[in-house]
């Protein structure tokens, strides 16, 4: 499928076939993993829905769903301040095992933030499931349990990934070229 969104992009990271194999594979990781456990997916919204939607149709296991909403005060290619818990869980996770679903991992607050916020709530364990990871973004302390693939410090957009709420529906990861910032 031809995608006109495609022509704003300068390099094509992922494709939809090397998505849906790293899904695959990570999934496969999970579900050996969590064998006989009570595993709750906790999906970040809204960069995390595709991933997330893929993701769980892979798991040949019963799970439970739920999503969360969270937003930095900053500006739109990073987080900086303080987070928001915009919407809460409606799953009871005691003696559950939480898995986080995110769309990336950049410097790591968010996460670290949500790690912390869910903890003392008697999860049996909180791990995180990241579908990027851009390691030179990192400021805090911050390592994703399980990880698609690992990225360039580039801004990237597409399968759930935005710019200023564009590209979430683009099906592969791509680079935005630099002209489409300057004229947002
Ligand atoms: P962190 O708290 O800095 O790790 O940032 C994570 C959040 O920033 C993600 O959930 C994304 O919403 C956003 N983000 C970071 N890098 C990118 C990117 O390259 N493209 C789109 N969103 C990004
Ligand atoms: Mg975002």
């Amino acid at each position: 499928m031809a995608h006109d969104m495609i022509n704003d992009l300068e390099e094509i990271l992922f494709s939809r076939e090397e998505i849906a194999e790293g899904v695959r594979r990570i999934a496969q990781e999970i579900a050996r993993d969590y064998e006989n456990r009570q595993l709750v997916c906790v999906g970040i919204l809204k960069g995390g829905f595709i991933f997330m939607s893929d993701l769980v149709r892979e798991l040949p296991m019963q799970i439970e769903t739920d999503f969360m909403v969270v937003s930095s005060y900053g500006n739109n290619t990073s987080s900086t301040g303080a987070l928001i818990i915009r919407k809460e869980l409606t799953t009871d996770i005691r003696n559950k095992d939480v898995l986080i679903i995110e769309d990336i991992v950049d410097s790591g607050r968010t996460l670290s933030y949500l790690k912390q916020y869910l903890s003392g709530r008697g999860a049996a364990s909180i791990k995180i499931c990241a579908l990027l990871d851009k390691p030179e973004g990192r400021t805090v302390e911050l390592e994703a349990d399980y990880k698609v693939f690992e990225c360039e410090n580039k801004f990237v957009v597409g399968y759930g990934l935005d710019f200023a709420e564009k590209y979430r529906n683009l099906p592969l990861i791509g680079v935005l070229k630099p002209g489409v910032y300057k004229n947002a």
